[in-house]
């Protein structure tokens, strides 16, 4: 059965951990829907992840659209989320008729968007619109210039201003939070002090769920390798072999053979 956010807010009281990873295309968020991933995030680090991009920023309303078309008719049953992508969320107004676009047009479940205070009158505008909203707090990638990242909340005025945040969210009534690189010991703070749950990229062991990027847990590596990463995987040369074996074939004349010809 298809999760929902309801689902996913009532984790927490349960005492259950959310599992979430970024998906993009068809087959990989088939296998990851199979596998009892709760939620999907059709996060704009395509832009980064698929495109070759350094940095966000060029990521559209169309491409993350285009994305979440493929995920959301391969998800059986995870939640499909998809980022609301840098400066589309300009004015409650366009929030809004971006987030149409991602829900109602292209098959999101829900949309995630960066900040806090800073664009407390988008989310009241989403909400007050019937779209589900998952909140980002701590690093905004959309935020950080080039590659430029690094924990955010170790200062006092930081970590008050993530609480101040992660509390404005919860009363505007976003049903999970994303906490993305901030010190363990504030991850769990927040954690505590709402009642939303938390999902942590890079944030420690405390918060009710973690994210991570599915190229990192592949192990299909890029530029970037941040440490919060585990891999699973070492999927960049299990394709590289196999590229290398099928190029060697062709090469000796012994692909196709008889039994793959018609
Ligand atoms: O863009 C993204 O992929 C994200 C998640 C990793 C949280 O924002």
């Amino acid at each position: 059965m298809k999760l929902t956010p309801d689902d996913i807010y009532s984790k927490k009281a349960r005492g259950e951990k959310i599992t979430a990873l970024t998906a993009y295309d068809f087959p990989t968020a088939r296998i990851l829907d199979g596998a009892g991933v709760d939620v999907l995030v059709i996060g704009d680090s395509l832009g980064m992840v698929l495109l070759g991009d350094e940095t966000t920023h060029q990521v559209t309303v169309s491409d993350v659209a285009y994305h979440t078309k493929a995920v959301a008719k391969a998800a059986q049953r995870a939640l499909v989320v998809a980022d609301m992508p840098y400066r589309s969320y300009l004015t409650p107004e366009e929030a809004l008729s971006n987030a149409r676009i991602l829900v109602r047009d292209s098959g999101a479940d829900a949309v995630k968007i960066e900040g806090g205070v800073a664009i407390e009158e988008q989310i009241r505008h989403l909400v007050r619109n019937g779209i589900p909203v998952v909140g980002h707090i701590g690093v905004l990638p959309q935020s950080v210039e080039g590659k430029k990242y690094r924990v955010f909340g170790k200062s006092e005025p930081e970590a008050e201003s993530i609480m101040k945040d992660a509390k404005l969210l919860e009363s505007l009534g976003v049903f999970a939070i994303v906490l993305e690189c901030v010190p363990g010991t504030l991850a769990a703070r927040v954690t505590a002090e709402v009642k939303c749950p938390t999902i942590g990229i890079g944030a420690g062991a405390s918060t009710d769920g973690q994210i991570l990027v599915v190229h990192d847990i592949l192990g299909i590596r890029s530029s970037v390798s941040p440490r919060f990463v585990r891999r699973y995987a070492d999927l960049e040369n299990v394709i590289k072999q196999a590229a290398e074996g099928y190029c060697r074939d062709v090469a000796a004349g012994t692909f196709p053979s008889q039994k793959e010809s018609f």
